[in-house]
């Protein structure tokens, strides 16, 4: 299995192409289900997440076309095979196809997640919103058995929190219902903003994505559609902070500053500049770097796929930064590993209080999730001496050629054999 090698302590300089949002490119994938009609997914990134979700497709039998950087999927043939616990626990996401499936063919199975490295992650939403839609769901043998054989009606919906995946199951559900469906306490994130404009290129009538009130139109006549990935935000805060952490600056090409706001805020608290460039936003450190609470919330709040890495980048702060995780149980994991390199950081329940600022040391670390894997990288870009990160498998399922993008700005990073 492939290991990163890096070197720290060089600042790294130069700009980053952002590639398209993993996190929209997988539940698009999984709607290109619902129509008889072709989707051409543009802008989409070269990682093994979005690769797994084409397989799936595939193996309900859409027909794949794969062009530099974009994938025309026609499901024109495909059928309601199931989708089975390997594939599922391999990428949580899976589980997006369900309300496609059930949508257009009247019945799904899908094997039920089961726990995962940051938390139970249950699906009881997801099953909530398509029951409430008029379907009748079973689960039973690890399956969700979901049948609608009248067909899904309209109802209005409310979300007892604003889950992107459940608000996604939702809308993808109600485009092929009868009549209309509202949504209450919908996700807002960028990425449900997206599959409403992609949905909507598809054929569909959906208003209000963006906010906590989404209203959809069913029975959708849908048509053929191109649609193009809005950039990864996740990716895009990443590179910020290996500017950050190394004290360099890093044009993030592509990067929208409107989906970046808490992230952008947090990062200047703590002593970081950002301002627009030409292609996108330009980064840079250099400068003492503060100690900054964040707590993970719903969009527009911070993210709770960039907490780990503004962990690391916290342990090159002065004084003592409260990192609190609201949004999943045991994400936390990358505490003992950043610890192993020198970080002074004390768990107390649902916070992380990081003590800074230490001098980082390299050392062999082991990866558990994809953005706990990200955030060592980055710790080790800061660290004296060498970093050999194991387990690289996490850090491909979203990160595409991470160690390229970063050795273009002049970081000593290498990938290596077993
Ligand atoms: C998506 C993102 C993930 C991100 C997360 C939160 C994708 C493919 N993944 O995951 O990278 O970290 O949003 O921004 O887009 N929950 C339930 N029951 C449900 C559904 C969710 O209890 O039926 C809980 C989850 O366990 C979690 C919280 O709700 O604690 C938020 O989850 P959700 O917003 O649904 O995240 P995902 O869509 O799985």
């Amino acid at each position: 299995m492939d290991r990163l090698r890096i070197e720290g302590g060089h600042a790294l300089r130069g700009a980053v192409a952002i590639a398209g949002a993993k996190n929209a490119a997988l539940p698009q994938i999984a709607a290109s289900l619902l129509s008889p009609h072709s989707l051409t997914l543009q802008n989409l990134p070269e990682v093994a997440d979005v690769a797994n979700m084409l397989a799936l497709m595939a193996q309900h039998g859409a027909t794949i076309t794969r062009d530099a950087g974009s994938a025309t999927i026609d499901a024109a043939a495909a059928s309601p095979a199931d989708t089975g616990y390997d594939t599922v626990r391999r990428m949580r996401a899976t589980v997006l196809v369900l309300a496609p499936l059930l949508a257009r063919f009247g019945q799904a199975r899908v094997s039920l997640p089961g726990g995962c490295a940051i938390g139970a992650r249950p699906v009881d939403m997801h099953v909530a919103a398509l029951t409430a839609l008029g379907a009748d769901i079973v689960i039973e043998g690890g399956f969700i058995h979901a049948r609608a054989s009248g067909g899904l009606r309209g109802n209005r919906l409310v979300l007892p929190s604003p889950s992107v995946g459940a608000t996604e199951t939702a809308m993808m559900a109600a485009t092929a219902a009868r009549g209309e469906t509202e949504i209450l306490n919908a996700a807002r994130e960028p990425e449900v903003v997206d599959l409403a404009a992609c949905l909507a290129a598809m054929g569909a009538r959906i208003e209000g994505a963006g906010t906590h009130r989404i209203l959809i139109s069913g029975g959708t006549v849908w048509r053929a559609a191109t649609h193009r990935l809005i950039p990864d935000r996740i990716e895009a805060g990443t590179y910020a902070i290996a500017a950050a952490i190394t004290g360099g600056q890093i044009e993030l090409s592509g990067a929208r500053l409107e989906h970046m706001a808490a992230v952008v805020q947090a990062l200047e608290a703590a002593g970081v500049r950002v301002w627009p460039g030409d292609r996108g936003l330009i980064v840079a450190g250099g400068g003492p770097l503060r100690a900054t609470d964040i707590t993970t919330e719903p969009y527009p709040g911070f993210p709770t796929d960039l907490q780990a890495q503004f962990m690391a980048l916290m342990t090159q702060a002065e004084g003592a930064a409260m990192i609190r995780e609201t949004i999943f149980e045991s994400r936390f994991m990358h505490v003992p590993e950043l610890s192993r390199l020198g970080a002074n950081i004390r768990l107390q329940g649902t916070t992380a209080v990081v003590r800074g600022a230490t001098r980082l040391k390299g050392a062999p670390v082991m990866a558990t999730d994809l953005r706990a894997s990200v955030c060592l990288v980055l710790a080790g870009l800061a660290a004296e001496g060498e970093t050999v990160l194991n387990r690289l498998y996490h850090l491909d399922r979203g990160y595409e050629q991470l160690d390229v993008k970063l050795r273009r700005c002049g970081a000593r990073i290498e990938r290596i054999g077993p």
